[in-house]
């Protein structure tokens, strides 16, 4: 394809280390085991993989929490591990985004126990240090204060008490963090997810939150001092300006409680190239899925794009968030799931797949006492935390799926022995099979990745809408309802490109997807 931009005409492919491939039998995934499925990856037809944590942690919150910044977790490979890991993938044309979470450390990072020892250590001020608390609370439950005893201070974590938030406003912070830019710069990283972004900078005089109607106490006050401050911005230009000083390199940040407003203002060639907007997620598992709901939930976000300069993100599904094909699908069923993955390859915006998404994987369920989620433990059973969309990857129906020749970490989802990457491989009709045409398509046909959205009418039960560029146009038809529905496509000569329905173009049963092209 002519012009193309990895970062927005490409997909990119979250991984979750501990979960893909264990290559050591310790029932944890690891930088090698990636290595080995990176073949698979490139067969599958994505263009970069995003690296959920993978640097030294205590594990209080898997990952996000990093004692060492630019080192790689024993248990995940070593260093050389990462160089050899983006030396293959750049072999075969995959970009690699490393997760850098710089709103918190983990208590267990040397500057934080420097920080902690005493009332006058050099790092004191690294992080935030107050005689009396505000009201903030934490988004993990609890308030967002830990005492301190042997100083007699509290110091503030937005997350985990683990978590304790560094000091942005330091000028030797600023430097510290920005040198572990330039660290993974070095070592071949193309691109950065930075973990809650906007809530590096917190207001000045940590005034109190005011009190608006919630049930959780973090959501019972607006979070106007404890995030979105406007010191955030020269911190953006300065860090595009350092990856700029290198070829197409792209920073996507991930908004904490931000509003589209605001999450459009952080994008632009003078600050990030995206910021993530969750416009198909849910922690609610009712929640509703249907075209006039995907419609309106699209149509918000085209509004709210509009600007050249802010380029969308596509995401039904990440490490934090119920699958999608488990909030949309009844039992077994993948209906709703080549839907879901229809959106997501095709509406506008870079897609974000979440490994297992491409099978349809599932959350796991867990009993209380086997929850390792923080907040999952903290809030069981109102909330369950994130295990559940953790599980091991689904590779073949071998022992533990064959992801790890052990027991794993968390739990192989019991669907494995017909849901997996061999049995989908085999199946001309499988969600693989649909996904890695969707992504030939989008190589081949520059309208499906930056071409405008331009929605149909149809009728209901129906969601249909094009996508031009140039002269292209590509139309994409679903029938989301339970019955036989249609609709005569825009005149003009309509050629398939892709479908699930036996019928003619525009003929559409229960279900069925058909992707059309403007011959
Ligand atoms: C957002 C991450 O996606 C989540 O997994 C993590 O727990 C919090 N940030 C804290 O780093």
């Amino acid at each position: 394809m002519k012009d193309f931009l990895w970062w927005r005409d490409g997909v990119i492919y979250q991984i979750y280390p501990r979960s893909f491939a264990d290559s050591n039998g310790d029932g944890l995934g690891d930088l090698n085991g990636i290595i080995s499925h990176l073949d698979y990856l490139a067969d599958l037809g994505i263009d970069a993989i995003w690296l959920s944590p993978f640097y030294p942690t205590p594990d209080k919150d898997f990952g996000y929490d990093i004692s060492n910044y630019m080192d790689v977790d024993p248990r995940f490979g070593s260093l050389a591990d990462f160089d050899r890991l983006t030396s293959e993938a750049h072999q075969r044309g995959i970009r690699i985004i490393a997760d850098l979470v710089l709103n918190h450390t983990s208590d267990q990072h040397p500057w934080f126990k420097e920080s902690r020892s005493n009332l006058k250590a050099a790092k004191r001020d690294w992080y935030i240090w107050r005689d009396h608390p505000n009201n903030w609370q934490a988004s993990f439950g609890g308030r967002a204060w830990e005492y301190d005893a042997p100083t007699g201070q509290y110091y503030l974590h937005l997350f985990t008490k683990e978590q304790p938030d560094v000091n942005w406003r330091n000028p030797q912070v600023r430097t510290a963090l920005l040198d572990v830019f330039r660290f993974w710069l070095g070592h071949g990283v193309d691109g950065f997810r930075l973990d809650v972004f906007n809530a590096y900078f917190k207001h000045a005089d940590l005034p109190d939150n005011p009190p608006k109607f919630g049930l959780r106490a973090f959501d019972r006050q607006r979070h106007i001092y404890d995030i979105d401050q406007p010191e955030m911005m020269p911190f953006l230009n300065e860090m595009r300006t350092l990856l700029d000083s290198y070829p197409e390199r792209y920073a996507v940040g991930e908004t904490y409680f931000a509003s589209p407003q605001k999450t459009v203002s952080y994008c632009g060639p003078d600050r990030l190239h995206a910021a993530f907007s969750f416009d198909f997620t849910s922690n609610d598992l009712n929640y509703p899925w249907n075209p006039r709901w995907v419609m309106e939930r699209v149509m918000k976000r085209e509004v709210n794009f509009i600007s050249a300069d802010a380029w969308p993100t596509t995401v039904m599904s990440n490490h934090d968030l119920p699958r999608a094909a488990s909030r949309y699908s009844r039992g077994e069923d993948d209906t709703q799931a080549f839907l879901a993955m229809t959106l997501l390859l095709t509406l506008r915006g870079t897609p974000f797949m979440y490994y297992g998404e491409e099978i349809g994987m599932r959350n796991i369920h867990l009993r209380r006492n086997e929850i390792l989620d923080p907040p999952g433990k903290k809030y069981w059973p109102i909330y369950k935390g994130r295990d559940g969309c953790r599980s091991p990857m689904q590779w073949d129906d071998s022992a533990f799926a064959g992801f790890s020749s052990q027991k794993p970490w968390l739990p192989v989802h019991p669907d494995y022995m017909k849901r997996n990457v061999n049995s989908q491989k085999a199946d001309p009709d499988s969600l693989f099979n649909f996904t890695k045409k969707l992504l030939t398509l989008r190589r081949e046909f520059p309208a499906l990745c930056r071409g405008d959205f331009v929605p149909l009418e149809t009728p209901p039960g129906m969601l249909a809408y094009l996508r031009r560029s140039g002269d292209q146009s590509v139309l994409v038809a679903m029938n989301f309802s339970n019955g036989e529905t249609g609709f005569p496509p825009p005149s003009g000569q309509w050629r398939v490109l892709l479908s699930t329905s036996k019928g003619s173009a525009g003929a559409l049963t229960a279900g069925e997807i058909q992707l059309l092209i403007l011959e």
